[in-house]
């Protein structure tokens, strides 16, 4: 059997008919599948009434597929689940790059996260730290005797960690449990234990237990992605020096660094929405843990020239997901964008996800520090914006390209060129 590429060479061009079975071929979908991707909706109103309170209806997004992505030597299609146009483009132009020099190297640390047991009111806080430092093995059998099945597949509590916090309501313990989640993404199974814990710490430090919560700041359970992208693609030597120029600006500058990391996270994003994760806590994690960073707020990726004169670029944050419980299983297309992605571990997720962080962030800069993103981005708008005054068939294209030459797109625009267009037809 042919080894399987996810260098589809012009996939944008092909109808949605083709591309599902271009993707069929791929990852092996079922017919089944398929006619889930096909249903454009496919969250039916007793599942979607099971996920949240008062549901009175869904609200469907674009499920686009970034191509030509290769990590630790395997190719990926890439399900990105977003509104924004050009993203999807972007991230699949900037694997095609990697590519060229073998991809992307990816990998992760064991995925631990970290409950918080807050305890205040504490009247000896020596005392209470040395008790429970005492206690530490008996606390760790009780958190893992709730979760036997996490034990049973490797995971478990691993580790306690003891802050002490001056804080506006006095000083305050808080207590770090460590739970390796495995292939979850761990909420449920951390804030469970912590929630055992907490009359226990109570009984031994004399205080009061208040908060008993995971933390977004998952710093244990980091994912890192690394590429090469030679100078050749990107544009030659000045492209290059323009990427270095617009990542030194963004570590030198938080307001330009907020905008920088939100292109990262567009790409994040959008392979985490697809695949049914808790975008808010990856996001939470990785703007704090820019911030955590000495120096200030500071960019995910980083760069650098090669001796050849290529740039190296890479990425770390924090990224908890997970392939077990959660929408993950619940949600038919997250389920079948899994599949697609055929990733064996909570981990291979993370990698691939900061791959397309990295992707993302590279094509931004690449557009950014030579002809600016609008042109592409007005490419792509240009279409929505005609269909939204009113074009139909043909003069969709017709009035699109009127206002790129224009270089004016906008909807009153669209309208005079579509007035005009119907008076005096070609
Ligand atoms: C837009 O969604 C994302 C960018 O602003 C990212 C960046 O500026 O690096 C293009």
């Amino acid at each position: 059997m042919s080894k399987k590429t996810s260098a589809i060479s012009g996939f944008y061009r092909l109808s949605i008919k083709e591309r599902v079975k271009k993707l069929r071929e791929f990852a092996n979908l079922t017919d089944e599948d398929q006619s889930v991707l096909e249903a454009f909706g496919a969250l039916d109103a007793p599942t979607a009434d099971r996920m949240i309170e008062n549901v009175v209806g869904t609200f469907p997004f674009p499920l686009g597929i970034a191509t030509n992505f290769q990590i630790n030597g395997r190719d990926y299609l890439v399900p990105m689940v977003l509104e924004e146009p050009s993203v999807v483009a972007a991230a699949s132009n900037a694997a095609r790059m990697a590519r060229q020099t073998g991809g992307f190297s990816a990998s992760t640390t064991d995925p631990v996260m970290i409950g918080q047991i807050q305890v205040a009111d504490i009247p000896d806080l020596e005392a209470a730290q040395k008790k429970i430092t005492e206690q530490k093995a008996n606390l760790l059998k009780v958190a893992n005797a709730q979760d036997p099945v996490l034990v049973k597949f490797g995971g478990g509590a691993r580790e306690l960690q003891i802050r002490r916090l001056e804080t506006i309501m006095g000083p305050m313990l808080v207590v770090h449990l460590l739970v390796d989640a495995r292939d979850a993404m761990g909420a449920n199974a951390v804030n469970t234990m912590c929630e055992v814990l907490a009359p226990l710490i109570e009984d031994l430090t004399k205080g009061r237990v208040y908060l008993r919560i995971l933390s977004n700041l998952a710093v244990y359970r980091l994912a890192r992605a690394e590429a090469t992208f030679p100078a050749k693609a990107l544009g030659g030597s000045k492209a290059v020096m323009g990427i270095l120029k617009a990542y030194a600006f963004a570590q030198a500058d938080p307001y330009r660094c907020a905008t920088h990391n939100k292109g990262i996270m567009n790409g994040i994003d959008a392979v985490l929405l697809a695949t049914g994760q808790d975008f808010r806590a990856v996001e939470a994690g990785a703007h704090t843990f820019a911030a955590t960073r000495e120096g200030g707020y500071q960019s995910l990726t980083y760069y650098e020239k090669t001796p050849e004169g290529d740039l190296q670029g890479s990425i770390e944050l924090p990224l908890a997901v997970g392939l077990v419980g959660g929408a993950t299983r619940t949600h038919p297309v997250a389920r079948v964008c899994v599949k697609i992605l055929s990733v064996k571990s909570a981990n291979e997720l993370a990698e691939v996800i900061a791959s397309v962080g990295l992707a993302q962030n590279i094509a931004a800069l690449r557009a950014l520090s030579q002809e600016g993103i609008q042109t592409g981005h007005m490419k792509l708008h240009s279409r929505n914006v005609a269909i939204a005054a009113g074009a139909e068939g043909e003069e969709v294209d017709q009035v699109a390209q009127k206002m790129i030459a224009e270089k004016r797109v906008r909807f009153d625009r669209a309208q005079e060129i579509l007035a005009e267009l119907r008076k005096n037809p070609t």
